[in-house]
């Protein structure tokens, strides 16, 4: 069984009878790494209790569309929000059909309206109602939204009927859920990531840094890695955990991340910086604490840190580079500026005078710049942004590798 760590997972039940087999779905979407959020629609709660979903998923189910009480906890936008991908198993005729004609008329219809997350269905019904004109032109109305379908299986249906219908088991809706976020783009490929801020040190106890929370770079990361891409961390102090499979480095001044991104270098061929470095440090630290004197200014004097990607963007022969472009204003003017300057083969630009997205905020929208295009990628969380820019990151490389 492929890993799902840290994914979010909606799993949505609708009514049928192998809502039993959600059970066993849940728990094994659970040790494969996965938080899982179970959304039952009201028939579904005939053949299995929300009691026994929520011990399983270790989160409350959730139930209703218009509960003022679960509203005000997670409602149904942020749960839309929050997914890195829903699936329903089982997916009845009627949830089909209700999905197919675009209603929101229950939490779990109206999730998958509002979610930008990929949604797959494990279908299950008694083969006639498999086969029906009305649930064919549905499931082809599905797929061609891009809804990936998971089976049917074929067997055995516990109204004693033999034919397609059958949901496939729980091992195998799991392992192609897992299989969704493994796109293997990158396969074979190793990809040099920064993150986070830098501290350059004043005296022992003391440094100048910035707000970088790193999650950008760590999203990169696991995303890279997703796709198949061996992956090198270099990391400034953040608060994060180490992503599973990526080998991380911590670092602390500009200098030490810049020796640590030349270490190797060989092997890279994509780099992405996405560490926020400080511009400048101390021209010297002290080896003690810094007294406070008498007087009421304090000068400190600062020396240019070395640029690292540039540095990196202009050795021989030079990985794939990807630079980041934080402004608060002229965001893509400056964008494009910076690609020259520094050499880089692709620049993704953002604008942080916005306080809803970038630097320590949980969502981004970002503007992919290269010699030849400007495409900007909607709204999205980090994580869900990170899998989208690996994805164009690995288009451009391949482009540029021809
Ligand atoms: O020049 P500016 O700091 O705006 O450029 C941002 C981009 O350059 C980011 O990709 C950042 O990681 C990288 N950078 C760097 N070393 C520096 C400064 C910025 O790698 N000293």
């Amino acid at each position: 069984m492929q890993r799902l760590t840290n994914k979010r997972i909606i799993l949505g039940i609708t009514g049928g009878i192998a809502a039993y087999k959600s059970a066993e779905l849940t728990r094994l979407l659970k040790n494969a790494g996965a938080d899982v959020r179970v959304v039952m629609t009201p028939a579904s709660t005939e053949f299995i209790t929300p009691l026994t979903l929520q011990a399983l998923s270790g989160n409350t189910v959730h139930l209703h569309l218009l509960n003022a009480e679960a509203e005000a906890g997670m409602g149904h936008i942020e749960l839309a929000k929050w997914a890195d991908l829903v699936l329903i198993a089982p997916g009845s005729a009627n949830f089909i059909s209700r999905l197919a004609a675009g209603q929101g008329d229950d939490l779990l219809t109206t999730l998958c309206l509002a979610t930008d997350a990929p949604i797959c269905i494990a279908p299950a019904m008694n083969q006639a109602m498999w086969r029906d004109a009305g649930t064919q032109a549905n499931t082809n109305l599905l797929t061609n939204r891009g809804i990936k379908l998971f089976g049917p299986g074929v067997g055995e249906q516990a109204c004693g009927d033999n034919g397609p219908g059958r949901m496939l088991e729980p091992e195998e809706i799991a392992n192609l859920t897992a299989s969704q976020f493994n796109s293997g783009q990158l396969t074979g490929k190793t990809v040099f990531i920064t993150a986070g801020p830098t501290r350059e040190a004043l005296d022992p106890v003391r440094y100048i840094s910035n707000h970088s929370s790193g999650k950008m770079g760590y999203a990169l990361a696991e995303a890279a890695i997703e796709a198949g891409a061996k992956v090198k961390l270099i990391s400034g102090p953040v608060t994060l955990p180490a992503p599973e499979r990526v080998k991380t480095v911590k670092v602390e001044s500009a200098q030490e991340m810049l020796a640590a991104s030349l270490q190797d270098l060989a092997l890279c061929d994509i780099f992405i910086a996405a560490a926020a470095v400080a511009d400048y440090r101390p021209t010297a630290v002290a080896e003690h604490k810094i007294k406070k004197g008498s007087e009421e200014i304090m000068e400190l004097h600062l020396v240019k840190n070395p640029d690292i990607v540039a540095t990196i963007a202009n050795t021989e022969p030079k990985p794939f580079t990807i630079g980041f472009a934080a402004e608060t204003q002229d965001v893509l003017n400056y964008a494009r500026s910076k690609l020259e300057r520094k050499n880089l083969d692709m620049i993704i630009a953002n604008d942080v005078s916005r306080t809803d997205i970038g630097f320590n905020s949980d969502e981004n929208t970002v503007t992919i710049v290269t010699d030849t295009s400007t495409e900007t990628l909607p709204q999205t969380s980090k994580r869900k942004l990170a899998i989208q820019l690996i994805n164009q990151i690995a288009i451009q490389y391949n482009k540029h590798d021809i």
